[in-house]
């Protein structure tokens, strides 16, 4: 039923993105097939890819700071919780704090927070970890109904959501904000919400970021029309593909895009449809933000949040925001 669901709107967004005679698109979140998770957990370790292991030392360095002064006990609710790999820096410095821990990863793709739970629990015995399968919003109100049944009372608790790797810059301006008033809509005062911002900094340092010399970033952006095939019976020959991306200034975001490296068509069996491309057109399938200081004053202003606590790293690439509901 779920499975029908959202293969029906992949069916949908693709039939609605090819079809654009301005500007193909894709939305990105359909990279992340079980495909695009792993590639995308290679990217994070390649060496131009600074975004990862910034935000690691940033956590690594400044955890104490960061929580020292919350006194309740914390409730840990990370959106998009990925690998969780770096909430461990998280976990280790509540754990000095207080004798165990509510950890709820809230992801949307149920396999992956499966194997993430069974691995977090059998490596942290007092955090305990509830993975919930379901869009942030929808699931920050899930943990609620969780802690009352387990007779844990919101007011007598700090529920810290965490939001990291810079996924915000996956937004559109207008939709971050959103998203964020709709956080601020979920939480008290108390409760605390840190968030990633990669900032703006040389082109040449982002764009390498987005094309690794190892090509994973290629193969990640690619896999969206092995994806199709798969999916949805297209025929796309992938060699006949390239992954673009470069940073656009006026918009101070990077763009991925899939060229056509010829004119070609393209049919795809579940739409009964044939698409037609031009040499070198694009489908355009991410922007990814990068952030001024004073854009994120902005944004977190509008939203209703007040800067509580921030951390950088030296090169001040990266930014880890501790908020507070203003
Ligand atoms: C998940 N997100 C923050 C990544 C980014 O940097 O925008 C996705 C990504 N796309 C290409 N490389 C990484």
């Amino acid at each position: 039923m779920f499975l029908d669901k959202s293969k029906n709107e992949f069916k949908n967004d693709v039939l609605l993105g090819l079809s654009d005679p301005i500007q193909k698109s894709i939305p990105s979140k359909y990279l992340y097939d079980a495909v695009g998770s792993e590639l995308f957990e290679r990217i994070t370790v390649q060496p131009e890819y600074y975004l990862t292991r910034t935000e690691i030392k940033i956590l690594d360095i400044h955890a104490n700071e960061l929580i020292k002064d919350i006194p309740k006990e914390i409730i840990l609710i990370e959106l998009g919780s990925g690998s969780s790999k770096k909430t461990k820096f998280l976990f280790t410095e509540i754990m000095k704090k207080q004798n165990q821990l509510y950890y709820f990863p809230i992801d949307i793709s149920f396999d992956f927070l499966n194997s993430v739970v069974t691995n977090l629990q059998k490596s942290f015995s007092n955090v305990i970890v509830k993975g919930i399968p379901d869009d942030y919003i929808n699931g920050i109100n899930h943990c609620n109904n969780i802690l009352f049944e387990n007779n844990v009372e919101i007011k007598s608790v700090c529920r810290l959501i965490i939001f990291l790797g810079s996924s915000i810059g996956n937004f559109e301006i207008g939709d971050a904000r959103n998203f964020l008033k709709d956080i601020r809509l979920q939480i008290k005062n108390g409760d605390y919400l840190l968030i990633g911002f990669d900032l703006e900094k040389d082109v040449p340092l982002l764009e390498s970021a987005y094309n690794d010399n190892e090509g994973v970033t290629s193969m990640f952006n690619l896999n969206l029309l092995n994806r199709i095939n798969k999916e949805l019976g297209g025929n796309f020959s992938i060699d006949n593909f390239s992954h673009h991306s470069f940073y656009n200034k006026d918009k101070k975001r990077i763009e991925m895009h899939i060229l056509s490296n010829k004119k070609q068509q393209v049919f795809i069996s579940s739409l009964n449809k044939q698409f037609y491309f031009e040499k070198n057109e694009a489908i355009h399938t991410e922007n990814s933000y990068k952030y001024s200081l004073d854009d994120i004053e902005g944004i977190i202003k509008r939203a209703g949040f007040s800067m509580e606590k921030e951390f950088s790293d030296e090169n001040n690439w990266y930014k880890l925001a501790l908020l507070k509901p203003k």
